[in-house]
């Protein structure tokens, strides 16, 4: 992982709000090959499930790359939530790593306007990626006819993660997913006068954000959806008023001690029985993996008034510009979008691969379910994870989140989503 321990103090005095757990420093690290062939590649996968999927793409890396060292460069925290500030620093001193994730989409956006990346165009058809990705995916990343990064995955992230055994106690059938937000809340209204204190497990920050959307999602439906965040749609209209109403109402099942816990710890609760549902990614299905939990022991479904729909996210790796060592990070990219790469990775990561050649037998059930959704399921980009939201937007987003999350204050919460909304 990144740094050692004092690398890691200094940067949390520099962003003052890290928590990272980046304190060890060698075992990541590999060893034998000089410096110069050091391929540090960034990140927020540290743990768990997430790491799991590192460690399948970094296993690769050794076979394919032989002339080269991977330097793991994680910092740990949900969604990014110290590694984006990290990095913004080490882009703005210009000391990029040779390679880093991004979400595909306006995310991306952000480091392509600012000059970050650099164009991988001839690496796409170097490695054939320009046959192996869907044409779909391919139009999506390209911006003014040129491509800047290449997707590992695909992630969904409208999805509910329930425990059968909590819900028993209210007899809720944990098989069949509430058909809308109002079924949810009624469900979860029966799980606390079963005497389930906190019905639903939250997170801080882009937890908070996923559940927002997924509601916003349910009520607006997808082109609406889409909408809030290219213009298209009102965001300070009566029918989100009404959508943020009932985001509250969902909130309010949620532990209390939200603000101080990051999404592992929230599934810790489910987990427990101590919460009957968790609305998060489906990184969640590599970390229930990485923690050998039974999958008799949860079910999952589309966030309840979203089926149909496939809110996706897609983590993506870049040729930073000035970056060391390029012919490195080059190869990293290579094994990031070949096949046995994304199989590597995405077995183990929880999301399905990005690449069209991919068999679903390969993979553990929850993603064959996944794979056959993305086929014929509309596909929505989420805001919270870069596919529809630039950084800046995503930064006043969550700035919005923790002040809703003890306030719970609807207008003011609107109020700063139509801020946030505006492009920027
Ligand atoms: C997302 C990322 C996923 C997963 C998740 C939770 O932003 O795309 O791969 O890591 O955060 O940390």
């Amino acid at each position: 992982m990144r740094g050692g321990w004092s690398k890691t103090v200094a940067v949390m005095g520099a962003v003052g709000l890290l928590a990272v757990s980046a304190c060890g420093n060698s075992s990541d690290s590999g060893s034998g090959n000089s410096a110069s062939k050091d391929v540090t590649v960034f990140t927020w996968w540290a743990d768990g499930g997430e790491k799991a999927g590192l460690d399948g793409l970094v296993s690769v890396f050794g076979t394919k790359c032989k002339d080269y060292k991977f330097v793991n460069s994680a910092v740990a925290g949900g969604a990014g939530a110290n590694a984006k500030q990290v990095l913004a620093n080490d882009l703005a001193a210009k000391k990029p790593p040779s390679t880093f994730q991004a979400h595909a989409g306006a995310e991306l956006g952000d480091y392509i306007k600012n000059g970050q990346v650099d164009d991988v165009t001839d690496l796409y058809k170097q490695f054939g990626l320009d046959k192996a990705f869907p044409q779909s995916l391919l139009d999506n990343l390209t911006v003014d006819g040129k491509i800047y990064s290449v997707p590992a995955n695909v992630h969904r992230a409208n999805v509910v993660w329930a425990n059968p055994t909590v819900l028993k106690k209210a007899n809720i059938d944990a098989a069949t997913a509430p058909a809308t937000v109002d079924a949810w809340i009624a469900d979860m209204d029966k799980l606390k006068a079963a005497g389930v204190k906190y019905p639903l497990a939250v997170s801080k920050g882009f937890a908070e954000e996923m559940v927002m959307e997924a509601v916003l999602l349910a009520e607006l439906g997808a082109d609406k959806f889409v909408g809030l965040w290219n213009g298209k749609t009102d965001m300070a209209g009566p029918d989100v008023t009404a959508a943020l109403e009932k985001f509250k109402k969902v909130l309010s099942f949620g532990n209390v001690d939200r603000e101080a816990i990051d999404w592992p710890d929230a599934l810790g609760y489910l987990n427990k029985g101590q919460a009957g549902y968790q609305l998060m990614g489906d990184w969640v299905a590599a970390q229930e993996l990485s923690l050998k939990v039974p999958e008799t022991s949860y079910t999952y479904w589309p966030a309840p008034g979203t089926a149909g729909n496939f809110q996706f996210l897609a983590d993506s790796f870049t040729l930073p510009t000035g970056g060391q060592d390029p012919e490195g990070a080059k190869c990293w990219l290579d094994v990031v979008g070949s096949a046995d790469g994304q199989k590597a990775f995405n077995t183990k990561k929880g999301s399905i691969p990005a690449r069209s050649d991919a068999a679903p037998a390969d993979y553990p059930k929850y993603q064959q379910s996944a794979m056959a959704d993305w086929k014929k399921d509309k596909i929505v980009p989420s805001c919270a994870h870069g596919a529809a939201c630039t950084l800046g937007q995503n930064d006043s987003i969550l700035s919005a989140m923790g002040q809703f999350s003890s306030g719970l204050d609807v207008a003011t919460l609107q109020k700063a989503l139509v801020a946030a909304a505006k492009p920027n």
